[in-house]
């Protein structure tokens, strides 16, 4: 299937995924939502194997929001522990697989074993060479926006930032995913038809794939069916069909266009 899916289209650089829907997945089974949530993480080693085997670029996953920590406490801090227990346990195969880890989001509010966990396993893996893994964790993309802001003004305050310069570059370069391309495709599980504050700049002309199974049932297979229905899309970037169409065989201009949309 990997082989087809390479000769059928392009393999998306970047994949973002909305993993969500662990709860019901576990309530459909009469388990506590931890349950979900644990199956998730056999969801997640299965689809970060595939996409590096795929040569997918970037891979980030959305694994606990800005808004999450208004969960039940309880629940809040079983999604902590487990978190630590999966980079525990799943950081040598990472590493062994060439996986490069990365993290956005307010990493100083979560636990600070977490925290230290995350360090460790992020400069352990820094110089992998194949897929980049990125957990968005306590991530919102109103809080990149805002930090983002904040640190621009702070620049400009400093001079560091005459008034001219700031253009769509700049503002991209202060954001938490700072040099990483924008989101080719963007995956949500469960059937539900929103972002839920992920990355709002970044998702600008990403494609959205929408699947209604919950994330702990989501398989390579389900990535492979997403993959291929992107490939079938015509991303145009504002612009009409014939101008993308013709591309192939001018090459340039068009690619030079679509790079100004879609990052470094
Ligand atoms: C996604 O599953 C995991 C997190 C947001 C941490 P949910 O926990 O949101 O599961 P549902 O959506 O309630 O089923
Ligand atoms: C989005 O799922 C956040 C993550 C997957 C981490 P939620 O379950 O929190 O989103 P809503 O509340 O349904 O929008
Ligand atoms: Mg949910």
């Amino acid at each position: 299937m990997q082989e087809k899916l390479r000769r059928t289209g392009e393999i998306p650089r970047h994949i973002a995924i909305i993993m969500d829907g662990n709860g019901r997945w576990a309530k459909q089974r009469s388990m506590p939502r931890i349950a979900g949530h644990s199956e998730g993480v056999e969801s997640v080693r299965d689809t970060v194997e595939a996409c590096g085997q795929l040569g997918v670029e970037y891979l980030t996953l959305y694994a606990f929001s800005t808004e999450n920590w208004k969960r039940p406490k309880e629940e809040v801090s079983l999604l902590m522990r487990l978190l630590l227990k999966a980079l525990k346990d799943e950081t040598d195969r990472l590493h062994t697989n060439n996986v490069r880890l990365q993290t956005i989001g307010e990493i100083s509010a979560l636990p600070v074993e977490v925290q230290n966990e995350l360090l460790e396993d992020i400069q352990k893996t820094k110089d992998n060479t194949g897929l980049t893994l990125i957990l968005a964790l306590s991530y919102s993309g109103r809080w990149d926006l805002t930090r983002a802001i904040k640190r621009l003004v702070e620049d400009a305050k400093a001079n560091k930032l005459p008034e001219d310069q700031i253009s769509e570059q700049l503002v991209a370069s202060y954001l938490s995913t700072g040099d990483i391309p924008d989101p080719d495709l963007l995956i949500r599980t469960s059937g539900e038809f929103r972002i839920s504050n992920f990355l709002l700049w970044q998702l600008a002309y990403s494609e959205i794939y929408i699947t209604p199974k919950f994330w702990p049932a989501f398989r390579r297979d389900e990535l492979y069916a997403a993959i291929r229905d992107y490939q079938q899309r015509e991303r145009r970037f504002g612009m009409v069909s014939e101008q993308i169409k013709s591309n192939g065989s001018k090459g340039g201009t068009l690619n030079r266009l679509i790079k100004s949309v879609t990052g470094p």
